[in-house]
């Protein structure tokens, strides 16, 4: 199958595409997504061969309108109708109890549904011509790093889905917060976008660090990249940092050290988190792809503060690393 690359003038042929059956991979503002007619269980099995994922892990439904809720999910309490109102559109999944209409492939047989209206305009352009709700994973090949170029996708996933527009690097970068509103307090089970904080100013949540069972699938589709990942944190990471560097010289192997500007060397390749942490969230994954390209023997990370969207970066660099190392 030739992937056709659509600009974002072209969404009605992706619309159509969609409409037919087929996969299409869009942007969002956190990562591309690979949609799919989410009542069509043909076109959202296709979803699951293009990325080789794993039956029981389920997708989240992408739509533009309240209105379309009704046909998904039973309903929702209150303080889910709260951060539906301060956080839709946006990098929010809330997980509710679904219709018997949504098709078990989706939800990988739960009595659950993930949703989330999406914030790009390209998206939400794309679900209104469209007119259907839109079960997108990340369109990445299960276990590799979430694509937030159209490059990353092709990568991943040229020749095996119709269409993909390409509307440039995405901007947030990291996966959306997946919340459970099935329970009580609301449970994250997935660290994103909206941060823990954001979330438990406006309603009781309980954070996935405490102990929670994670979201089904979690076990899968951590990202392991070929290099050994050695993640430092603490007071004295720095200190730890030179001291991995020197053994890494030491053995000749090939590294590279992934932190903030301020801590550049010039004595190792190094992958640039830029500036705070809302530049790094959307240069994580293309700088864990670029790892892989240049077939580096070790990845020594310096770890971020563990607030906020920080929170969220480190859930992900913890599930990347071989190593954490607390100083
Ligand atoms: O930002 C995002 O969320 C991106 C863009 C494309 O929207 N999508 C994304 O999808 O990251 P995916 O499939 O890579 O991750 C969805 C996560 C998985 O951890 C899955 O297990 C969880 O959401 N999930 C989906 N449905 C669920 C449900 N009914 N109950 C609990 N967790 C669910
Ligand atoms: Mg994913």
């Amino acid at each position: 199958m030739l992937t056709q690359v659509l600009n974002p003038s072209q969404i009605d042929i992706a619309a159509t595409l969609l409409r037919q059956g087929e996969c299409v991979a869009f942007p969002t503002e956190t990562v591309y997504g690979l949609g799919a007619n989410a009542l069509d269980e043909k076109a959202v099995a296709k979803i699951f061969r293009a990325k080789g994922r794993p039956a029981d892990n389920p997708l989240i439904i992408h739509c533009h309108s309240r209105l379309q809720l009704a046909d998904l999910v039973t309903g929702w309490p209150p303080q889910a109708e709260v951060l539906m109102d301060t956080f839709w559109p946006g990098p929010l999944t809330l997980v509710l109890p679904k219709q018997p209409a949504v098709p078990d492939i989706v939800t990988g047989g739960l009595n659950t549904v993930a949703l989330r209206f999406p914030s790009h305009p390209v998206a939400i352009s794309l679900l209104q011509a469209a007119g259907l709700p839109i079960a997108a994973p990340s369109a990445n090949i299960s276990g590799r790093p979430s694509p937030t170029s159209a490059q990353h996708v092709l990568e991943d996933m040229s020749g095996k889905i119709a269409a993909i527009i390409d509307a440039g690097p995405t901007g947030g970068g990291i996966e959306s917060t997946v919340l459970d509103c099935t329970v009580s307090p609301f449970r994250i089970l997935r660290p994103g976008g909206v941060t823990y904080e954001e979330l438990s100013s406006l309603v009781a949540v309980k954070d996935t660090l405490e102990g929670a069972p994670p979201a089904p699938g979690a076990q899968y589709g951590h990202y392991s990249p070929v290099a050994r990942v050695v993640l430092v944190t603490g007071d004295r990471a720095k200190a730890e940092i030179n001291r991995q560097i020197d053994a890494c010289k030491a053995q000749g192997m090939k590294a590279a050290l992934m932190a903030f500007t301020e801590s550049r060397r010039p004595d190792i390749h190094f992958l640039d988190m830029g500036r705070d942490v809302s530049v790094a969230a959307s240069r994580i994954y293309h700088l864990l792809r670029q790892g892989d390209a240049l077939g580096l023997d070790v990845i020594i990370i310096e770890g971020l503060p563990e607030k906020g969207i920080g929170r969220t970066i480190m859930d992900r660099l913890r599930k990347a690393a071989a190593i954490v190392i607390n100083t």
